[in-house]
């Protein structure tokens, strides 16, 4: 449809709503489809609010499903949050009124995804999520479009920008975890209820929207399997350095004839290595095709301005008059997503133990592993620290985890065991 002027209703004034306004009101032209992009209804949960921009001239809705509504507005842009609630609502409500939706919400679309594509397309209507994963970083737009020629084997990278803050800073400080959280809430890098970044569930609602796009399946975030940075010791950060690693959250989702696995835990990358290298806030990720190879991409994950960049992407899609399949394919023909149980996953692993400062006990360790079938490709123990015992530490060649869990557990009842073992996986990517 082409016309001279695109109405805009944005609900959300926050950090991401701010950037995208003050950006329209800037540059109301930038579109390539030549039409103008004007804001006309705006949505927030506070009118009185001091606001970085004017909204004196823009119709005021107490509910946003009101401004998704209005007849007023040709374009909703939702920048709310939140998997239900009011940005569900008025989602919801504006694409039953056959309009177009962009939205950076990404627990909205790794949760209700599915349910919202076959809504749009039953409509007709886009609904387009570029900045709901690696902010300004085109991922989604990759997968949907650029890789829809190849068949996508897996993606993997670092799409948490709080934790990937946080795991730098205790690198380079030698602060421990609680210490470097509170200096990036002081900072405004981490949110005041930091669950959703440290616990990896924001980087779970991300993964699953890309393995959705990767795969053509519909997203399933309940299947994701989740291990977040808050029990990340300061020790395991020292020691993976000496072993030549870097500690990152790596969010993973891979294909194989068995189904889909989607993970986000925190892996070992080797120091040279591109994810190892992606410090501070910047996000990563590589995507493997069966005929493309390697793609890796790196960039801002998060901040209002590559953040509205992304959105701003997005309208200007809306105006060009593009109508996709919300995901990979039409949501009718999305495959049924098979998860995989991942205790038969495969993959090599670091391992630590507390153990007492004796005789015997480095056999006793070695012994219980080789007697499980897990092969140990790199022993490394650390001189007595503390009251609190040795920290034996290794590598294991790949295994399965399911026989990995087994030996741990057995070790664990070592009597010279003093503390719960750790483990982490070394990243495949
Ligand atoms: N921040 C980033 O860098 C970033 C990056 C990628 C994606 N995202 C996503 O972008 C979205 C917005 O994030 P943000 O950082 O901009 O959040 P934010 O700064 O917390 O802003 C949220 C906005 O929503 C409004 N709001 C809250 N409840 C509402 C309700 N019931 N009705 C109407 N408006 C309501 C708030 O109103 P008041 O202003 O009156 O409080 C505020 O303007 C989220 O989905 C987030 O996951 C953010």
């Amino acid at each position: 449809m082409s016309r001279s002027q695109w109405r805009i209703g944005i609900a959300g004034l926050g950090n991401v709503g701010a950037g995208v306004l003050n950006f329209l009101s800037e540059r109301p032209d930038f579109a390539p489809a030549g039409a103008q992009a004007v804001v006309t209804g705006v949505s927030a949960r506070s009118r009185s609010r001091p606001r970085p921009f004017d909204i004196s001239n823009l119709t005021w809705f107490d509910d946003p499903v009101e401004l998704a509504r209005s007849p007023d507005n040709d374009l909703f842009v939702e920048l709310i949050g939140g998997s239900d609630g009011p940005a569900k609502a008025a989602v919801e409500a504006a694409l039953k009124a056959g309009k177009p939706v962009v939205t950076a919400n990404k627990a909205m679309i790794a949760e209700h995804g599915a349910e919202l594509a076959v809504l749009a397309e039953a409509q007709g209507v886009p609904l387009l999520f570029e900045a709901a994963v690696m902010g300004g970083t085109p991922a989604v737009k990759m997968l949907r479009e650029a890789m829809v020629g190849d068949d996508v084997r897996s993606v993997a990278g670092i799409l948490n920008g709080t934790c990937n803050y946080i795991l730098t800073e205790m690198q380079s400080t030698g602060a421990a975890f609680a210490d470097v959280l509170a200096e990036a809430q002081r900072l405004g890098y981490a949110e005041a209820d930091p669950t959703m970044d440290v616990g990896g569930f924001d980087a779970a609602h991300k993964i699953s929207i890309l393995a959705a796009l990767a795969f053509g399946c519909a997203p399933n975030y309940a299947a994701a399997e989740v291990e977040g940075i808050d029990q990340i010791d300061l020790l395991d950060i020292q020691l993976a350095k000496d072993l030549g690693y870097r500690i990152k959250l790596v969010a993973s989702a891979s294909r194989s004839e068995d189904g889909v696995l989607v993970r986000v835990h925190p892996s070992l990358t080797p120091i040279d290595h591109p994810l190892a290298q992606t410090g501070g806030a910047l996000n990563a990720l590589f995507i493997e095709g069966t005929r493309i190879g390697r793609i890796f991409i790196q960039g801002p994950g998060a901040g209002s301005g590559p953040t509205a960049a992304a959105v701003s992407a997005d309208i200007a899609d809306v105006m060009t008059g593009a109508v996709r399949p919300v995901f990979q394919r039409p949501a009718a023909a999305l495959q049924p997503f098979t998860p995989v149980d991942p205790s038969r996953n495969h993959g090599r692993a670091y391992l630590r133990f507390m153990v007492k400062d004796e005789p015997g006990v480095i056999a006793a360790v070695s012994e219980t592993l080789a007697e499980a079938g897990v092969s140990i490709e790199s022993f490394l123990q650390k001189p007595v620290q503390d009251a609190a015992g040795v920290p034996i530490v290794l590598t294991t060649h790949s295994v399965a985890e399911s026989v990995l869990s087994a030996a741990i557990e057995r070790i664990a009842g070592l009597p010279a065991v003093i503390d719960r073992p750790r483990l982490l996986r070394i990243a495949r990517v």
